[in-house]
């Protein structure tokens, strides 16, 4: 299983029989060091989005080298979180969205591994993203999060900005009609390149903030600080109950809808 943390969840301590890895890929160097330990007796690869000190900005991010990295470490499944700020009266704070969808909105990041930049991926690869989410994994994470008691939601759209800037209030406004649940600065183009790489991917949203839309308030740095730190435990807690429960996907069904046909 691949675990990429996002803000605020640089702590590994749930990890046991650790051993730190450092990994080179075609594509240069991973966000950190991997660590690699055991979850419940589940070979688990935790990598850092952000690096473990935080100091990779979402755009310089090398999204190729750490989806690259977690499948040459062996990964079946990815399973992320991200921080994100609400668009939606209906989701707070504290609350957990499982993504189902994604509007991109970025402009500077590579997202694809079919660029011509390396013979490993030759040709063109035009890959389906109607459904870029695992649903296995997305319905298993929803019935954790109701078992655990943490409000959640059982599907949503992120829309990716570009950042690290956050939105304008025009701009936030502009995310509500798009219909997005949330807005956040990563899940893309993660979750295409897994896909160009067969890897099942899950995202957990974990809801920092209420953006800019509201007259009365506004995301600022301070705010998704603060409640990162109570979400994380949040995070914790549905990983080490959904690791032991992954094993009783149906993994034939699972790898087999995210085959990969380049042309
Ligand atoms: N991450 C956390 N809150 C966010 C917001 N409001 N916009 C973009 N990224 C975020």
């Amino acid at each position: 299983i691949g675990i990429i943390g996002g803000s605020g969840l640089e702590d590994e301590s749930f990890v046991e029989c650790k051993e730190v890895k450092v990994v080179e890929t075609p594509f240069g160097n991973t966000s950190d060091s991997l660590t690699i330990g055991r979850i419940h007796g589940i070979r688990c690869v935790i990598l850092s989005r952000h690096g473990k000190n935080h100091t990779i900005n979402p755009t310089n991010v090398n999204y190729k080298a750490n989806i690259w990295a977690l499948k040459q470490e062996r990964c079946n499944v990815l399973v992320v979180s991200c921080a994100v700020g609400s668009l939606k009266e209906t989701i707070v704070p504290g609350d957990v969205v499982i993504l189902d969808q994604f509007i991109d909105r970025t402009t500077k990041r590579l997202s694809t591994f079919y660029d011509g930049s390396s013979d490993l991926f030759p040709g063109v690869c035009h890959i389906p993203m109607a459904h870029p989410f695992c649903e296995d994994l997305n319905k298993l994470l929803h019935s954790i999060a109701n078992d655990l008691g943490i409000r959640s939601h059982a599907s949503g759209t992120i829309v990716v900005i570009e950042g690290p800037r956050f939105s304008s209030r025009a701009e936030s406004k502009v995310w509500q009609s798009y219909g997005a649940s949330v807005v956040g600065m990563t899940t893309f183009p993660e979750v295409s390149l897994a896909a160009e790489l067969a890897l099942p991917y899950t995202a957990l949203a974990l809801v920092t903030d209420m953006d800019s839309w509201q007259e009365s308030d506004h995301v600022d740095v301070d705010k998704v600080m603060k409640q990162m730190k109570k979400n994380s435990q949040s995070f914790k807690n549905i990983i080490l109950n959904l690791i032991p429960k992954i094993l009783s996907l149906n993994w034939p069904k699972l790898l087999q809808n995210s085959e990969v046909i380049a042309t």
